[in-house]
């Protein structure tokens, strides 16, 4: 399978297109000019400035601390480094659920001062009206269904959402109602495969899932996860492409040894 490079540029059309073509749709996070710059050079379709940066980026324990200046930074970085990729960044907890003017407020911070293409917000039927205001505006909005870490106090844990079925049947009302609001996508973490399956069938829009199964329109990763960065994350959906943590400190040791032994730097290393 080649990856779809022939397109210059990934927007909200392209990849409500790609799962009406059966075509899967792949994201990855990204919060920093290098990385993103790799990520957009490999050809995926949609970059996510997530607020997984609080975790990634700054080494908070949940997603609740990163503020709306700190994504905007990230976010800023990111579209530098960008030029096929639709980014997408995450509105931070806080600055759209009081109400929906702070929410647009919030939208339009983000798109004016990064340049992003689209933002996303999680949750369904509760903040619709926040969603509604921002699409007013013209900004392109994708939902996150499921597993919504900005509300980790309220679940508790981290574990499978949507398992008992009056969560399910709202789960499934929440991706229809989204969609006919005028979101151009939804991530839906962390729920059974089947579900999150139906939930794709029911609705034109691509489900992009996290721990969701094969049956949805698109997979996302958090890219340091990916890359094996990470040593103490391991759930179940991850799949590590490389061993990073251990490589980079292979790496940087072997760089101390050579300092210290004066073999760094030799006679073609300096002026
Ligand atoms: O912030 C994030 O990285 C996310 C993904 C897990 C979808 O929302």
């Amino acid at each position: 399978m080649s990856v779809h490079k022939e397109i210059k540029k990934v927007t909200t059309n392209v990849v409500i297109d790609m799962k009406q073509r059966g075509e899967k749709i792949s994201m990855l996070t990204a919060y920093d000019f290098s990385l993103a710059k790799i990520v957009d050079a490999a050809g995926i379709d949609i970059i996510l400035v997530g607020d997984s940066a609080s975790n990634v980026m700054a080494g908070h324990e949940t997603t609740l601390p990163i503020t709306l200046d700190q994504m905007i930074y990230h976010a800023q970085s990111v579209i530098r480094a960008v030029s096929r990729a639709l980014v997408v960044v995450d509105l931070p907890f806080g600055t759209y659920q009081g109400n929906s003017k702070e929410a647009l407020n919030s939208a339009i911070r983000i798109m004016k001062e990064s340049g992003a293409h689209a933002v996303k917000l999680e949750g369904g039927e509760e903040v619709k009206e926040s969603i509604q205001r921002i699409l007013t505006a013209g900004i392109p909005v994708m939902g996150h269904l499921g597993l919504t870490p900005q509300s980790i106090y309220k679940f508790g844990t981290y574990n499978v959402r949507a398992k008992e079925e009056a969560e399910a049947q709202k789960l499934i009302q929440d991706a229809k109602l989204l969609q006919d609001i005028g979101c151009f996508s939804i991530v839906i973490e962390k729920v059974p495969a089947a579900l999150a399956s139906i939930a794709a069938q029911s609705v034109h829009i691509p489900i992009i899932g996290i721990g969701a199964g094969g049956g949805v329109d698109g997979q996302v990763l958090v890219l340091h996860d990916l890359l094996g960065i990470n040593k103490d994350f391991s759930p179940r959906f991850l799949r590590r492409y490389l061993n990073l943590y251990d490589q980079i400190q292979g790496a940087i040791e072997h760089y101390i040894i050579d300092v210290k032994s004066k073999d760094f730097p030799n006679a073609s290393e300096q002026y």
